[in-house]
């Protein structure tokens, strides 16, 4: 086995049986969060990030070659659902902090007993069309996550990002086409949301690619904040 270190900081790639695999350090040894893997590689307890639970890991594996830095970051998690991608961003992310927005009270009972074993995680129970809900936690961002899949993905990001995120910050948003317009063809649904996040936005395009085989009609979108 070897683990090699990549683009992004304490994110790691394992090579194993010719086949790779992503992981980052566990912040909680011994623990699980989904029933994930775990190794031991030279003293150190690793996690193995599954790119079919989680776009960030599946948009690394596709080849995106400007997905944001994750460690020493104030990051707004926009649908972070029971915690399966954050609780990799909380490990790599150890002297930063997360704030998770979710809607759903069941699932976010799961995160919220999570936030308890890892102090990085901060749950938020609200919706994120309306951040007014929580800009008096939140203040500002280095990095805006966002994985929702709802009709109004570009609105919604947009609508954070005036709200939180620094000049010089970036965006991550993993747009599912079928959410949006099951008629249309998927890149024709992707181009809209772009255009929307240019246009009415103002916001600056960095990368954006597909995440197949890992999660069919899905997008993963790179922004900046100018
Ligand atoms: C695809 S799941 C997210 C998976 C998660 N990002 C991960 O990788 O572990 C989408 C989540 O977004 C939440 N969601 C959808 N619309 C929302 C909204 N307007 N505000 C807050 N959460 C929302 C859903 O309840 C769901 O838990």
């Amino acid at each position: 086995m070897k683990v090699s270190e990549t683009y992004i900081q304490g994110l790691y790639k394992v090579d194993d049986k010719e086949k790779a695999r992503l992981a980052t350090i566990n912040a909680t040894i011994g623990k699980t969060v989904y029933d994930e893997d775990l190794f031991m590689f030279e003293g150190k307890e690793y996690r193995y990030w599954d790119p079919y639970r989680s776009k960030f890991a599946a948009a690394y594996l596709s080849g995106m070659k400007s997905l944001p830095q994750i460690k020493e970051k104030s990051i707004l998690y926009l649908g972070v659902s029971t915690g399966t991608t954050a609780s990799h961003f909380s490990d790599i992310n150890t002297h930063g902090i997360i704030f998770g927005v979710e809607f759903s009270s069941k699932v976010m009972r799961k995160f919220f007993r999570l936030s308890e074993q890892r102090s990085n995680l901060i749950p938020i129970l609200a919706d994120a069309r309306r951040p007014e809900e929580y800009s008096s936690f939140v203040l500002e961002a280095d990095l805006i996550y966002q994985d929702v899949a709802q009709p109004d993905q570009a609105t919604i990001f947009g609508r954070n990002a005036l709200e939180f995120l620094k000049s010089g910050g970036f965006g991550l948003i993993a747009i599912k086409s079928q959410s949006i317009d099951v008629s249309l063809e998927p890149e024709k649904v992707f181009s809209n949301q772009i255009k929307e996040l240019e246009e009415d936005f103002g916001l600056e395009i960095i990368e954006y690619k597909t995440i197949e085989p890992y999660e069919k009609k899905h997008a993963v979108v790179v922004i900046k904040m100018p």
